[in-house]
């Protein structure tokens, strides 16, 4: 059975004050909101991670947003994988259009950077998303199978394991214009389908595959309720606790 996974993407927003009382309230809320069907991760700037990680409990696990795609050495300004594995975080977020789009971050350097993760016993939060554009000329199956062979097809099956996939297509993400839920759950099955042909039906049917894009406490239940999307990663959203954790138990 796969997990279903709600998992907050701060982005570079939080004084570190602010993001530490963010985390105190969202782990809060998680504790009060008792047995849950999903895990909650939660994606603080990396200069929050460690302090962030003192005031949470065992039923909120962190992310980063980002690691290096080499090991260790002279890359100024990087944070490698081994670091964050080091500091006790158990996921990073790869792949993000943010990243892809800002920082020019292509489908080669995203295989090596979720290598480097995966070998440093970090679990993958890996983002795919067709544009706009794409989506208007029909091109966005042939977009996310794309991204997906050249960012995640050189991994083994086990490897695949520690993966987790995040539909996020761009059009949706911080406009306010979320996918229908008819639509997000046409392309989960189809990447379903994608890694089925690949590793198998056992493996495709462990993957957790998240939606991401304008996924709010008013339509997670929605999209949380179709068959092959197992869970949401959130923006905008979840820098409010209490918006957070109502997407949280919209299962
Ligand atoms: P949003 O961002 O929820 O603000 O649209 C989602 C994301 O970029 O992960």
């Amino acid at each position: 059975m796969r997990k279903y996974i709600v998992a907050g993407n701060w982005k570079m927003n939080k004084s570190l004050a602010e993001g530490i009382r963010l985390a105190e309230e969202v782990n809060a809320a998680v504790e009060k909101a008792g047995e849950l069907k999903c895990e909650v991760v939660i994606a603080p700037p990396f200069l929050h991670l460690t302090e962030v990680s003192k005031v949470v409990g065992k039923k909120v696990s962190l992310a980063a947003q980002n690691c290096a795609a080499e090991a260790s050495g002279a890359y100024t300004g990087e944070v490698s994988a081994g670091m964050l594995q080091s500091a006790g975080i158990p996921y990073v977020i790869t792949g993000h259009s943010e990243r892809r789009t800002y920082y020019g971050e292509t489908d080669a350097i995203l295989a090596k950077k979720t290598a480097q993760a995966l070998a440093s016993g970090l679990k993958v939060i890996f983002c795919i998303g067709e544009e706009l554009s794409q989506r208007d000329s029909g091109k966005y199956f042939e977009t996310v199978k794309s991204q997906i062979e050249n960012g995640l097809f050189q991994l083994s099956a086990a490897e695949f394991k520690n993966i987790v996939i995040a539909y996020e297509p761009v059009w949706a993400i911080g406009t306010g214009r979320t996918a229908t839920s008819g639509q997000a759950q046409e392309v989960h099955a189809f990447i379903r389908k994608i890694l089925a042909g690949k590793y198998g039906q056992q493996v495709a049917d462990d993957v957790a595959i998240l939606y991401g894009g304008s996924c709010n406490e008013n339509n997670a239940g929605e999209l949380f309720a179709q068959p092959d999307i197992d869970g949401g990663l959130i923006g905008g959203a979840s820098l409010t606790a209490e918006k957070f954790i109502r997407i949280v138990t919209a299962f």
